[in-house]
């Protein structure tokens, strides 16, 4: 079993990953937590496929558990679900003693994430993410959210997790889809900071030859992702470098609606168009970039290509790096060296 420890601001939690991590969890609860009432909040993919199981793990380890399913989909990221869940603590007689289990991909982790937060003032919880996206990115971080009409993640909280147990079993029953729109956040990983892992990328392309290695990537993934926050929880400078290739990836998710393109496939759009735009503007500096990345991105399934009518600047000014007339944009020099900056409104061009 791999372990990482995390120490964010006077916290520390652990990211534990393996196989079959799952079939400890009763177990893994009573060592870290010393609980024996939980509330699962998943959703109705992750139900269909590990419901039975993680049900009968709990029942077998004699503890109390409540399950809230949602509907799968962004589209269920919002207030209304956020007040069911909220009713459904309440029936289930949750206290601050107990334990939330966000079991599922971002969605359910970013929604857990903020009920638990705010429930009573906040409770503990325990991220258990079953999609690649999930395990590498909105797993790890604390950053919680939901999504309002104005914008995608614009009310949310930063609350850590107390733990984060990742079974890479979980992984092997997911669409090749949504596995991809995964990979798609290790590939701004492997921009942003590991040129290595690009190249590695580069060569194991399949779905196949990802799964191989799949515990050595997510837990490289995850060391580069804790490590930043470790050094900038709030996103006061460095964390903002993780948003790479976000502020258009959301703009095109609001644009066509939550749920048209998974959040990777939004951002492997928006990493494409931060790659152009900083040949444009003179900051990245290697043109052949583009044609690197692009072949990268499309060999694994992803879209490259801004669609037609997206109106990038509007939402771009909900964007929380927005400033009056500019905004912090994350572009990349060189392969693994990125940089933040200013740029006015009027010099996005697309
Ligand atoms: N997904 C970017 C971050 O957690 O900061």
């Amino acid at each position: 079993m791999k372990k990482i420890a995390l120490n964010i601001e006077n916290f520390s939690y652990d990211i534990l990953i393996d196989y079959n991590l799952i079939d400890n969890i009763g177990s893994i609860i009573k060592e870290y937590f010393n609980a024996s009432t939980v509330f699962i909040i998943t959703d109705s993919n992750v139900v269909s496929f590990h419901g039975e199981k993680i049900n009968s793990i709990l029942d077998a380890s004699n503890i109390k558990f409540n399950t809230y399913v949602l509907p799968a989909g962004e589209s269920s990221k919002n207030i209304d679900t956020v007040n069911d869940i909220y009713n459904s603590l309440a029936n289930s007689e949750i206290t601050r003693h107990d334990i939330i289990i966000a079991f599922g991909g971002g969605v359910v982790g970013d929604i857990a994430g903020f009920v638990a937060s705010t429930w009573m003032r906040g409770l503990r919880f325990i991220q258990v993410p079953t999609t690649v996206l999930a395990c590498v990115d909105s797993s790890v971080g604390g950053k919680t959210g939901i999504n309002i009409s104005a914008g995608k993640n614009l009310v949310g909280s930063f609350y850590h997790p107390s733990l984060v147990l990742i079974d890479a079993n979980m992984l092997k029953t997911l669409p090749d889809r949504e596995f991809f729109s995964g990979v798609a956040e290790i590939v701004k990983h492997s921009l942003l900071f590991d040129s290595d892992m690009f190249k590695y990328l580069e060569e194991n392309n399949k779905r196949l030859d990802i799964e191989k290695n799949i515990c050595e990537l997510l837990e490289k993934n995850c060391i580069l992702k804790g490590r930043v926050v470790e050094r900038d929880f709030k996103e006061r400078h460095e964390r903002m470098m993780l948003n790479f290739g976000h502020t258009v990836g959301h703009s095109v998710e609001k644009h066509l609606g939550y749920g048209h393109f998974l959040h990777g496939e939004a951002v492997s759009i928006g990493i494409m168009f931060a790659l152009k735009l900083g040949v444009k503007l003179g900051i990245t500096k290697n043109e052949s970039l583009i044609e690197q990345v692009s072949s990268l991105l499309k060999s694994l399934n992803l879209p490259t290509d801004l669609p037609i009518g997206i109106d990038v600047l509007s939402a771009i000014k909900l964007d929380k790096k927005r400033m009056s007339d500019s905004i912090n944009f994350i572009f990349i020099e060189k392969l693994g060296e990125p940089i933040i900056k200013k740029i006015l409104l009027k010099n996005i061009i697309f």
